[in-house]
């Protein structure tokens, strides 16, 4: 999906989120290009969120995420391709200036999602205002030890994060949302059952005018069968149809 993207427009600006949901998808994406090569020298991005205090070389931070899985194999330019620096000293102000960043590169036009057990979207953390710019935020319990996973044994999840505010992300022209594993299978049922509220950011989609859901068959488990029909419910996520939410 992102390789034919990229052949599609290499002009592209992209929205990148990372975690475990999107690491089989930079595995396919560098090994597609393994075999085909397309035009990257003009392809710029955004990642959605970084832990606040760790510098660009912490192994747990968004920032080395994102070379080790992607820019490594991409070659990365500092100039094209951006991520919310943690390590700011006006973390207030790096936002204001990271939102306008989005908009002076013409705005996002496809953006990557993984959504938290709690119904977070980048670091949106459920109450977060639909209206909402990058800025830092608190993160939840749930986050904290949800993301525990990644750090080694009795280290700390940081307390804070820098995120893409929820306008910036509705604001891309469209949104690629994939949740994998039985983790989200409650989540993904929520999404489908709750009407559009900050308290489930992720229902923010179901407002959106091409937002896609690309789930495996255990994060859709809990929704209804009519339901689980609509989407692209197959055990390789970049298998099978994608099909629009609607
Ligand atoms: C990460 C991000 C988060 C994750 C979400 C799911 O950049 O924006 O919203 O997508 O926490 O994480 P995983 O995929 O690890 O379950």
């Amino acid at each position: 999906m992102l390789f034919d993207r990229i052949k599609q427009n290499p002009d592209i600006v992209l929205g990148l989120a990372t975690g475990g949901t999107m690491e089989p998808i930079y595995q396919q994406f560098v090994a597609r290009l393994q075999q085909e090569k397309i035009e990257l020298s003009r392809l710029r991005s955004f990642n959605l969120d970084e832990y606040v205090g760790l510098n660009p070389q912490h192994p747990k931070s968004y920032a080395a995420y994102m070379h080790e899985h992607l820019f490594q194999h991409i070659g990365y330019d500092s100039q094209r391709h951006f991520l919310p620096d943690g390590l700011a000293p006006d973390l207030d102000e790096y936002c204001r200036a990271y939102s306008d960043k989005i908009r002076r590169q013409g705005g996002i036009d496809l953006q990557l999602l993984g959504v938290g057990t709690n119904g977070h979207i980048g670091f949106n953390e459920p109450g977060t205002p639909f209206d909402s710019r990058c800025h830092v935020v608190r993160l939840s319990e749930r986050t904290r030890r949800d993301n525990s996973r990644f750090f080694a044994k009795g280290a700390i999840v940081p307390e804070t994060a820098i995120t893409m505010g929820m306008q910036d992300i509705m604001e891309a022209r469209q949104l690629v949302l994939v949740a994998t594993g039985s983790a989200k299978a409650e989540t993904m049922a929520r999404f489908y059952q709750s009407d559009v509220t900050p308290d489930v950011p992720i229902t923010a989609l179901k407002q959106h005018p091409d937002a896609r859901i690309i789930l495996d068959e255990a994060a859709a488990s809990q929704l209804p069968d009519a339901v689980r029909r609509q989407y692209a419910v197959s055990d390789k996520i970049t298998s099978g149809p994608v099909r629009r939410y609607a």
